[in-house]
């Protein structure tokens, strides 16, 4: 399951992989584009209009959740990540994206990306509610998960392109989680 999965840009990969992919978005009006834009792509992918919470309210549990760039926009992100954990099968995989708080990512991520390039509308982020590295691992505990790898994901302007790093997480990063 990729949860918060906007217009479906993980699902579609995810499901060109050979996963079953289940899509779920709070925003309601994200659900139509990722139907329409799978559609167009032949892929069969499951979107649904929710909340991580309303899905462990209704016993759902899944082997993967992806859980990408959401933890930064919800008011209580330890809520919403033990959330994840209810939705993971014992021996589940949760793979969570964030970024990271200090001087450079407030330059990058909210200068850099909203401002300069306009990747992002203006106004996307909150710069307060970036997460350090270390302070995501003890959220995923605190979810009941245990922590296992983090990477950061790095952007050469010069050639252009994204790439993981071991060593830096200053701005974009990557974790995964296991459910024992
Ligand atoms: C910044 S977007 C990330 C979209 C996608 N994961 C990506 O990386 O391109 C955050 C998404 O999370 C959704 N969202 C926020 N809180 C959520 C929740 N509790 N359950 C499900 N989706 C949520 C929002 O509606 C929004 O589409």
């Amino acid at each position: 399951m990729d949860i918060g999965c906007g217009g479906g840009l993980l699902c579609e990969p995810m499901a060109r992989l050979g996963a079953t992919v289940v899509g779920v978005d709070a925003a309601e009006r994200n659900i139509p584009v990722a139907m329409a834009h799978a559609a167009q792509s032949e892929l069969d992918i499951d979107y649904r209009h929710g909340t991580a919470e309303a899905m462990v309210d209704a016993g759902e549990q899944f082997d993967v959740v992806l859980n990408m760039e959401v933890v930064e926009h919800v008011a209580d992100p330890q809520g919403y990540l033990t959330a994840c954990q209810q939705l993971l099968k014992p021996g589940g995989l949760m793979i969570c994206s964030t970024i990271n708080r200090n001087p450079k990512s407030f330059a990058m991520a909210i200068v850099g990306a909203e401002y300069v390039m306009r990747w992002l509308p203006k106004g996307t982020h909150e710069w307060s509610k970036f997460i350090t590295p270390d302070e995501l691992y003890d959220l995923i505990k605190g979810a009941g998960l245990s922590p296992v790898d983090r990477k950061g994901f790095v952007f050469n302007p010069i050639t252009w392109q994204w790439k993981l790093s071991e060593r830096d997480l200053s701005v974009n990063y990557v974790t995964a989680s296991i459910k024992q």
